[in-house]
């Protein structure tokens, strides 16, 4: 095994998984504008402390993604985040994508990007600490979306991100992400991931990318949210189809991101995948929202509430924690 090859392994060892606190300085201040919490750069980086600082998160979590403001930001103790991660053997992980842009040619649909500089931007964030990185392609369903071209265009970029990745020295995370707004069914949700997840692997080919050497990160397959539910098993059933039809043997592990699902939701499902294995990948969670909702609306942005926060995160990660070796429901 080579380092990034062993990197990915420690990102998917059994019971761990990726706290996902990637948010960009608009996504966090919409959040916390949400809930009253003024978005200074004080705040939050207060705020990351709260969660990156957590004792005890070692225990369930492998490696944290974290926001360019916050890979240069210090703890109050003066180290900066990548050390007090690296202190209890939590990898640093880095959003390298500059978001999505509208796809010309293509109304409605998207394209992410950040092709331009990134491998310089790789070489600067290794050398603040950076082991993984993330890129998050957007897909929408709609009538007669996505396209081709719109499946095309974010396949091609995670294949590019993930080749420069390797060249520099990160382990890529590879994030095809399907909205689930819509009324669309389960089957429909299914044949889109199906067709995203086939481009995206075969970019991954096209572009020489090492496919023991990257994180597999996709939304479960959902009905849409205005769309006709489905079960816990149904979800899980249909998530892991479409995984073992394009996820080659040869990756490490498939991270699954929330989606805005509530905590409890992503919870269940991840636990319901877990426990349909044996898969020849893990399988554990990159959750965002599923993770940092409860701890956030805890805290609101003051001093007094970071202890009973603190709580709050470590309770949600020990449900994703279960849930990744399909232990949550038995309570096992
Ligand atoms: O890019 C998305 C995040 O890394 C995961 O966030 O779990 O809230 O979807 P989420």
């Amino acid at each position: 095994m080579n380092s990034l090859e062993r990197t990915a392994a420690a990102l998917v060892c059994d019971g761990k998984g990726i706290l996902a606190a990637d948010e960009s300085v608009g996504t966090i201040s919409k959040r916390f504008e949400a809930l009253g919490i003024h978005s200074s750069q004080e705040l939050r980086r207060q705020y990351r402390e709260l969660l990156l600082g957590a004792p005890g998160i070692e225990a369930h979590v492998s490696g944290a993604i974290l926001y360019d403001e916050t890979i240069r930001q210090e703890a109050s103790d003066g180290r900066r985040f990548p050390e007090v991660l690296a202190a209890r053997g939590i990898l640093t992980g880095i959003k390298v994508d500059t978001g999505a842009k509208p796809l010309a040619g293509a109304p409605g649909e998207t394209v992410t990007e950040g092709l331009d500089g990134l491998r310089e931007r790789i070489e600067h964030y290794r050398a603040l600490g950076a082991a993984f990185a993330k890129w998050r392609a957007v897909l929408t369903i709609g009538s007669d979306k996505p396209t081709e071209a719109g499946i095309g265009a974010n396949a091609h970029a995670l294949g590019r991100y993930a080749a420069l990745c390797q060249e520099g020295g990160l382990v890529p995370v590879v994030e095809p992400e399907i909205l689930m707004g819509g009324d669309h069914d389960l089957a429909c949700c299914y044949q889109v991931a199906h067709r995203v997840l086939a481009r995206v692997f075969a970019e991954l080919r096209a572009n020489n990318v090492d496919l023991r050497a990257m994180i597999l990160k996709p939304s479960m397959v959902m009905p849409g949210s205005s769309g006709p539910p489905a079960g816990v098993e149904d979800i899980a059933a249909a998530t892991i189809g479409c995984l073992m039809d394009n996820v080659p043997a040869s990756v490490p592990g498939v991270a699954f991101l929330s989606g805005g699902q509530g905590a409890l939701l992503a919870t269940l499902h991840l636990d319901a995948v877990a426990r349909s294995g044996p898969h020849p990948w893990k399988v554990t969670f990159s959750f965002g929202r599923a993770i940092q909702d409860d701890p956030l609306g805890t805290w609101r942005g003051l001093e007094a509430n970071v202890e009973e926060a603190r709580a709050v995160l470590l309770e949600r990660l020990e449900w994703c924690s279960a849930a990744s070796v399909g232990a949550y429901a038995s309570g096992a």
